[in-house]
């Protein structure tokens, strides 16, 4: 089985790159499973039905997300309608929306887990844990588990994936939208990289335009985010997962400029 996991992707900038990239990217990989995380997939905070449903006409199956996936309050009903758009398992009970999805493939049935992570973020289930059980219950329909973890500390990445190494077929790390080099697949069969990176705007602060980060870390108060017109870059990754044990075969980087 094939997987292509395309990296947060950044507003309309970020959209547009997915749109015009979408084509030689299936040429090139023949993906039978496209993942992308779409958190910041509206004007970089959260996303809405309307964009979520314009990723999947451009053949996206499933859609992950984090943190920033509450930023826009009409996404709430949308999360329990679509069972593809998925939000990290571990926020406590009661929220919205559901933290995995199975999904067939013309190559066999793949699970896809969204978890998010603990260290500089928000005080969320423990993660490992959470990790155990949704991974226990997916495999009863798949061997194929592929988990999303969006979290910012590479340690806390990285110890997941270990803990997980053997039991999921890969762990990609997002939410720091920088892509990282060390992608490789672990001794007992589980595709790593700490964070796929983001589609989004290459002359920015991890998406944001570069004069209103520098004036938040100059000044220290609130500035507005907004996402700078120029150059765009798509980052990903893709695998090579056997379908029948849901062990992984190889992760490649992925990375297109505009
Ligand atoms: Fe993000
Ligand atoms: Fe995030």
């Amino acid at each position: 089985m094939k997987v292509l996991f395309i990296g947060d992707i950044i507003g309309e900038p970020g959209r547009k790159m997915v749109r015009a990239s979408m084509r030689s990217l299936m040429d090139a990989h023949a993906p039978d499973l496209v993942i992308a995380n779409g958190e910041n997939a509206a004007g970089g905070f959260g996303i809405t039905a309307d964009i979520a449903e314009e990723l999947f006409a451009l053949g996206i199956h499933t859609l992950t997300s984090g943190n920033h996936v509450w930023d826009k309050k009409e996404i709430e009903p949308y999360l329990t309608k679509q069972d593809r758009l998925i939000r990290p398992a571990n926020y406590p009970d009661g929220n919205p929306g559901y933290g995995s999805v199975v999904i067939s493939t013309a190559a066999g049935k793949a699970a896809v887990l969204n978890l998010e992570g603990r260290v500089f973020m928000s005080n969320l289930e423990d993660p490992f844990r959470a990790a155990d059980r949704e991974i226990e219950k997916l495999k009863l329909e798949t061997p194929v588990v592929i988990i999303d973890f969006h979290a910012e500390a590479t340690s806390e990445k990285i110890a997941l994936a270990w803990h997980v190494d053997g039991r999921a077929s890969a762990l990609i790390g997002t939410h720091t939208h920088v892509q990282t080099a060390d992608e490789r697949v672990l001794t007992n069969g589980t595709a790593f990289i700490t964070d796929a990176g983001m589609t989004g705007p290459t002359d920015s602060v991890i998406g944001v335009k570069k004069e209103q980060a520098i004036a938040r870390f100059l000044y220290q108060t609130p500035h507005r985010f907004e996402i700078p017109k120029g150059p765009v870059h798509l980052s990903a990754v893709v695998l090579d997962i056997d379908g029948k044990t849901g062990k992984a075969n190889s992760i490649q980087r992925v990375h297109m400029k505009s």
